[in-house]
């Protein structure tokens, strides 16, 4: 995601600012950019592309000040270009801002502002903050920025500059980092501590709504109500390693504590409560919705398994049959497509060759496609008709897993939304759906906290070679992914079954000890899942289960059970395989496997 830095001092702030975004790089980006000011000037310099292109261009045209911003971009709101990337600035260049985050209600300010006059010339929701703060810029730059603050829904880190007090940068947070580097003569910001620890150990842990006002020699920190706050000296013991990754040992730990996060991102601005369910690069209109009479969804690996719930969830809310294909079978078995086909691509990169060459044939045939993807700008993104982006932010561990979670959301989005077009679901429904979609992320939180169980049940099993996954419905599309991810991490052979299907020949391989993780949190099939579970358990299984709260009846039957939250079963999924994904975490690590680089993967596979 994107990252922030800022500097105030006595020594030139270009270099230090670039220095500072080299260190926040594991964050991922796709375009740099920087704002000094000098002479009653800000001078800005972005690139699109890499670090070194904004060194280069430095190095070209140099621009000199003690006083800046920076920040390294992760495109969510208009492609990877110069003119999206930040700092942004109001329209005569005396007011720039470097936002992390996402803005929920920027189009709404956009018009707000475009009557007062205003213009823009980006696509991103953050160029609504430079024309806020010069909105209400009336001399003072810390209340002005308190008012525009005062306008923003959504998430935000903020570093903002003026010509007119040259010597301060004014920042704050909300539900995104922001911490601020203390030095004698000089002082930071910056999303992360990583960005200043060259330069300090000593930090402010900025809270959220918290403001502050740095200059060279001074640091003050105010209330949103503008009352002074005294706040303790952090002092930073361990090294940049660790503090990339945000202080997980990996990188696949940290994505899956951010679950809750960007699952809230990807809903952010398009389901809210009362009203239509936006999507601004969806652009099929309800006649075309209502000519389409087959949905294919076409991935690979996991998203592939996002796909299956996709599949039940479309089917269920928007009756409209749907089909999902593994993408490299896909394209060999000449399927029936043409202009009444929706194709929904789903790929975390967007890069991958195989669903690439599945969405070129369905555009080849005239189908509609839907890409839902992780990278603004990516080739899916680009060739598909309409897109839906996940706003996971970049996923490095190889094994994915808040890219899935995300997925999962996109899937409730489009089926939601069709079935609002085709009117299959009544609005009641629908709201009642969102409520409890708008309910997830804590949901997705109190599953985290299973950790100490899967731990030792990881230490338990680590040995075993092989092991069964089961469910039912949605549950089995679970299962597949924790099949999947269990392999990948842990390479531990595994096996993921819908659980009905078992007696009909893999039953043979249960024999005493083998270990089956039994999904069972689909109440209508409960009963079923029991049923399964008791064949498996007289063949001698040891069988651990995910149930909800509530269904304790199930600990008569299996050895081990966890608990979730209660959760409408139709978004079970979404809660269900975050106990999976810690049960590989942790499994690989008591095997003691390269967890976040597998052997044999790539991230990105751009090969067929
Ligand atoms: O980037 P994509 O979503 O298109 O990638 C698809 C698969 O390669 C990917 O999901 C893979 O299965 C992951 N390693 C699973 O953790």
């Amino acid at each position: 995601m994107c990252g922030i830095v800022g500097y105030t001092g006595k020594r030139e702030a270009s270099g230090i600012l670039v220095e500072g975004l080299a260190k926040l790089e594991y964050r991922g980006y796709d375009s740099a950019g920087i704002a000094v000011i000098d002479n009653n000037k800000i001078n800005v310099s972005k690139v699109k592309g890499r670090l070194a292109n904004l060194e280069a261009q430095l190095s070209e045209s140099p621009i000199q000040g003690v006083v800046g911003i920076g920040h390294t971009r992760w495109a969510t709101h208009g492609a990877p270009s110069v003119t999206n990337s930040h700092p942004h600035t109001n329209e005569n260049g005396t007011i720039a801002v470097v936002h992390n985050g996402i803005i929920e209600n920027y189009l709404e300010l956009r018009e707000w502002l475009k009557e007062k006059g205003y213009n823009f010339v980006s696509e991103t929701d953050t160029e609504v903050v430079p024309h806020l703060v010069d909105y209400f810029y009336n001399g003072n730059l810390l209340e002005a920025a308190m008012k525009a603050v005062e306008k923003l829904e959504g998430s935000y880190a903020l570093g903002i500059v003026n010509v007119n007090e040259p010597d301060k940068i004014v920042a704050v947070r909300k539900d995104s980092p922001l911490i601020v580097g203390l030095k004698d003569g000089e002082n930071f910001i910056a999303s992360d501590i990583p960005a200043v620890l060259n330069e300090t150990r000593q930090v402010y842990l900025l809270e959220d709504n918290q403001f502050v006002v740095l200059t060279a020699s001074s640091v003050d920190i105010y209330s949103a109500d503008g009352q002074k706050i005294e706040k303790e000296v952090y002092h930073v013991t361990w090294n940049a390693d660790a503090a990339e990754k945000g202080g997980y040992d990996h990188f696949m730990l940290k994505e899956i504590h951010e679950q809750p996060k960007v699952i809230k991102d990807t809903m952010t601005s398009r389901i809210m409560l009362g009203e239509e369910i936006k999507l601004d690069k969806i652009t099929l209109t309800k006649e075309q919705i209502d000519n389409i009479d087959k949905v294919y969804i076409v991935a690979c690996g996991t998203a592939y398994h996002a796909g299956i719930v996709g599949k039940y969830v479309i089917e269920k809310l928007a009756r409209i049959p749907v089909e999902v294909d593994i993408a490299s079978e896909f394209r060999y078995r000449d399927p029936i497509i043409n202009e009444k086909t929706l194709m929904i691509v789903v790929s975390q990169s967007g890069e991958t060759a195989d669903t690439l060459a599945a969405l070129r044939l369905g555009k080849s045939k005239n189908a509609r496609v839907i890409a839902v993807t992780n990278v603004v700008g990516s080739t899916v993104s680009r060739e598909a008709d309409d897109i839906l982006y996940t706003w996971a932010g970049p996923e490095i561990a190889v094994a994915s897993t808040k890219a899935y979670t995300t997925q999962l959301i996109a899937m409730y989005i489009i089926a939601l939304f069709l079935a609002k077009n085709k009117e299959t679901v009544s609005d009641s429904q629908i709201e009642e759906i969102k409520e409890a979609m708008i309910g997830l992320p804590s949901l997705v939180e109190d599953a985290l906290n299973h950790k100490d169980n899967i731990k030792k049940f990881a230490k338990e099993f680590a040995k075993e070679t092989d092991m069964f996954f089961l469910g039912r419905g949605l549950d089995y599309a679970v299962a597949m992914e924790g099949s999947l991810k269990l392999k990948e991490i842990s390479y531990i052979h595994s096996e993921a079954y819908a659980a009905g299907e078992l007696k009909h020949g893999p039953i043979a391989l249960i024999e005493d000890g083998t270990v089956v993780i039994a999904l069972a949190t689909q109440e209508d099939l409960f009963d079923k899942m029991v049923s399964n579970i008791k064949e498996v358990k007289t063949r001698g299984a040891h069988v651990a289960a995910l149930a909800l709260e509530g269904n304790q009846t199930i600990e008569k039957t299996v050895d081990a059970v966890l608990y979730l939250p209660k959760v409408m079963p139709l978004l079970a999924p979404v809660v269900s395989v975050v106990p999976l994904q810690l049960l590989s975490y942790y499994m690989s690590i008591e095997k003691g496997c390269d967890v976040d680089k597998p052997r044999n993967l790539a991230k990105s596979v751009t090969v067929e």
